[in-house]
């Protein structure tokens, strides 16, 4: 929590900020006895507000909803609406928050016109639960339902998508975020004390000037290679919203990078980001950055310190980034993606705010030991098949034509991927977090878990894994969704002991 003079916070009226404090950890943003958070400024975030669900059960450990996926008539521009494809509504989905330890159940029902399932990017679900079509369960018709149900084990940002026909449906609007908040008395430090909270969904889409959404096939095959990148970038669904900050005040982002194919490189004109987190909820260290990148699927837990004068502004930015010959050409220049505002109400109460203490990794997290690991070899490959069409793949096989790899229950391995391709690719591994190491074998710092990693062209990325008792299929692929759907994707098959 940010200090303040306590005359100044008594002349403000701003006692709340002391009830604040003493609830403590357990006192999320937005649910704290009808208050949102109290330091910024009134209705700060209200653009960027992400929907969300009704509970229907009783239980404070349990989360139950109703999910629908349908097409609803949205407006992302002044010019006319667009027939977005939504869970319940709304772009992004709703925000389910959570606690560590609670059960998730989702009565879902597909009212789209195709087949969909939901994935559950970055929770270890048991494989049952994975939502992938033809191995954890069979596809979703239309009209049909399915319910997911599992416990979330882990604090952290994760999200949920289709993983049917996925570059199409995320494009048009299919993911929504989950937030995990620690559970009392793990090792995290005390949220009031990092600052007022965010989550932000990062995303895109492609709609014309009449509101439709573009063809998910544009482009043709070259489309396919480059991965296809929506025009309009969003953040919680909006066009370029702004928020209303308070010069000098921490706050602390919680971003997901949902979008079909762009890589988001984020700066912040005159702001630096320190970097807490990753994947997988803290890292053990933090890190100092002008310009935070977030592949396809990643997440990133970070501190920013908003510096300005009353009634100035400053733009996240959306900095091109070069994933291989050409690709930033699909938009060359920099864009704002989101403005914030500094608070001009009360120059006065900036004055007295405080720069916020350092702040200091408590996470530890164990090195893999990889003696005795087994290797896991994989190439990215890009060739052409017969008609002349592109085929991604690993080891030069495209998915349906792919035998599982193996692995046992408690086994560790070493998976060291080398791109032959000419692009970067974002790998993704399902279940599992992941622990990267450098070309020595060993953990790049500062660690933290992933789930997503790069693989840029011409390099080999590494990472060790131990699998815990979570038999089952489970998938791997390159998250630019226009990838995986053009082949590049595996199965690891995770036996029984
Ligand atoms: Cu978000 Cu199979 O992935
Ligand atoms: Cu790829």
């Amino acid at each position: 929590m940010a200090r303040v003079d306590q005359r100044l916070a008594r002349r403000r009226g701003l006692l709340v900020w002391t009830l604040f404090g003493l609830a403590g950890a357990s006192c999320v943003v937005g649910a704290c006895g009808g208050e949102t958070a109290p330091a910024q400024p009134k209705g700060w975030k209200d653009e960027i507000e992400l929907a969300s669900p009704v509970d229907l059960n009783p239980d404070p450990h349990i989360l139950e909803i109703e999910l629908t996926a349908s097409l609803t008539d949205l407006s992302f521009t002044s010019g006319g609406t667009t027939a977005a494809w939504t869970y319940n509504g709304t772009v992004p989905g709703p925000l389910l928050e959570m606690t560590r330890g609670d059960r998730l159940i989702v009565h879902f029902t597909n009212d789209l016109p195709e087949p969909t399932t939901i994935h559950w990017h970055g929770v270890r679900v048991p494989a049952e639960m994975d939502g992938m079509p033809g191995h954890s369960q069979d596809e979703v018709p239309p009209g049909g339902t399915f319910d997911y149900d599992f416990v979330v084990p882990d604090a952290g940002l994760f999200w949920y998508h289709p993983h049917e026909n996925a570059a199409a449906q995320v494009g048009f609007g299919m993911y929504g975020a989950i937030w995990v908040h620690p559970a009392p008395g793990d090792e995290e430090p005390d949220q009031g004390e990092l600052g007022d909270e965010l989550v932000l969904v990062l995303s895109d889409i492609s709609i014309d000037s009449a509101g439709t959404l573009e063809d998910p096939a544009a482009g043709g095959d070259l489309g396919t290679v480059f991965g296809r990148e929506g025009a309009m970038i969003l953040v919680n669904g909006r066009p370029h919203p702004s928020l209303d900050v308070r010069s000098g005040l921490r706050q602390r982002w919680h971003l997901v990078n949902a979008a079909r194919s762009r890589y988001f490189q984020l700066s912040l004109p005159g702001h630096r980001f320190t970097q807490i987190g990753s994947d997988g909820g803290l890292m053990n260290a933090a890190e100092e950055k002008d310009l935070l990148l977030l592949l396809p699927g990643q997440r990133a837990d970070v501190l920013v310190t908003p510096k300005g004068e009353p009634d100035a502004e400053v733009g996240l930015t959306w900095t091109p980034y070069e994933r291989g010959p050409d690709t930033a050409g699909q938009q060359q220049l920099p864009q704002e993606v989101m403005r914030l505002f500094f608070d001009s109400s009360d120059p006065e109460g900036d004055k007295a705010i405080v720069a916020p203490e350092p702040y200091h990794a408590k996470r530890v997290i164990e090195t893999i030991d990889t003696n005795g690991a087994t290797p896991i070899p994989l190439q990215l490959t890009l060739a052409k098949n017969d008609e002349g069409h592109p085929e991604l793949g690993f080891n030069g096989v495209v998915y349906d034509d792919a035998q599982p790899l193996q692995a046992t229950v408690g086994e560790t391995q070493v998976w060291s991927i080398e791109n032959t391709t000419d692009w970067d690719h974002p790998f993704h591994l399902h279940g599992f977090f992941f622990q990267p190491l450098d070309a020595d074998g060993a953990p790049i710092e500062p660690r933290g878990w992933y789930d997503t990693i790069d693989v840029p062209t011409g390099m080999t990325s590494r990472f060790a894994v131990k699998y815990d008792n979570r038999p089952g299929m489970w998938m791997f692929h390159c998250h630019i969704l226009d990838h995986e759907g053009a082949g590049m994707m595996g199965m690891l098959d995770l036996l029984r002991p």
